[in-house]
């Protein structure tokens, strides 16, 4: 059977996430990543994070129906930047959306038979944060979240976190290997000590409440660390699951 891989593509990345920026986009970043991609995705789902497409709007304009519409279409604007530049390098990229593919009664919820004929069909799914129909009315969905909830049903042989940071860094040096002890050790001495941001320790809390065993990498989403991931090489910090 094809070994599949799930990449999530941080919104930090391909978009400028810095206090005050309203859906910037990082074109040049956005480029390399895809030309990354375009030289090996068989196998490849992609998910990317909204970034400034995303949270600002969310913080603007709320989740009501209209401030939700907005933030949907910031989102799809964001998806169409990504899949058209893939198309660019050549890849044949099938954009997902979240809107109107995921739903969570209690759980996550989403046609996943979809996803493995798109790729049976050579098509590159590509997903994203975005805000769904939720428990209780509309809600954020990360694209964290989705790639765990992805990677249960499709089981990969490999799921890669690009962010802009080189990996998990403890005291300012990358952690090479992160176990459950060290994770425990995190969050006993605190964040403040062990330099590990609230977004970053909720990621790999994510990671390691999966079922699924398999490689997890997290690392900075430059050109050179997206090829050693896609050509199956370590990079950045390992999750030892
Ligand atoms: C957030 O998605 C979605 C919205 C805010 C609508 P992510 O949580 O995956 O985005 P990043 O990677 O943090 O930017």
């Amino acid at each position: 059977m094809r070994k599949i891989r799930i990449l999530k593509v941080g919104g930090s990345v391909i978009t400028d996430k810095d206090e005050g920026a309203f859906e910037k986009l990082n074109r040049d970043a956005l480029k390399e990543v895809c030309r990354a991609i375009s030289e090996s995705w068989d196998g490849l789902i992609v998910v990317h994070g909204a970034g400034s497409f995303g949270h600002p709007h969310v913080k603007k304009y709320g989740l009501n129906t209209l401030g939700a519409s907005k933030v949907h279409l910031a989102c799809l604007r964001l998806s169409e930047h990504f899949c058209s530049t893939l198309v660019e390098f050549g890849v044949a990229a099938l954009p997902i959306h979240p809107m109107t593919f995921y739903t969570r009664t209690s759980d996550l919820e989403c046609n996943v038979e979809y996803i493995t004929r798109a790729l049976n069909s050579g098509f590159l799914p590509v997903l994203h944060g975005d805000v769904i129909f939720g428990k209780d009315g509309i809600e954020v969905l990360s694209g964290d979240d989705i790639v765990i909830h992805l990677a249960e049903c499709i089981k990969p042989s490999r799921i890669g976190f690009a962010t802009d940071v080189d990996g998990v860094l403890l005291k300012g040096k990358v952690v090479e290997r992160l176990d459950i002890e060290t994770v425990e050790r995190i969050e006993y001495e605190g964040r403040e000590k062990t330099d590990v941001t609230g977004g970053m320790l909720n990621k790999i809390r994510k990671v390691f409440s999966m079922n699924h065993r398999c490689e997890v990498f997290i690392f900075r989403g430059d050109y050179s660390n997206l090829k050693r991931f896609l050509k199956g090489e370590k990079v950045g910090t390992e999750v030892v699951l």
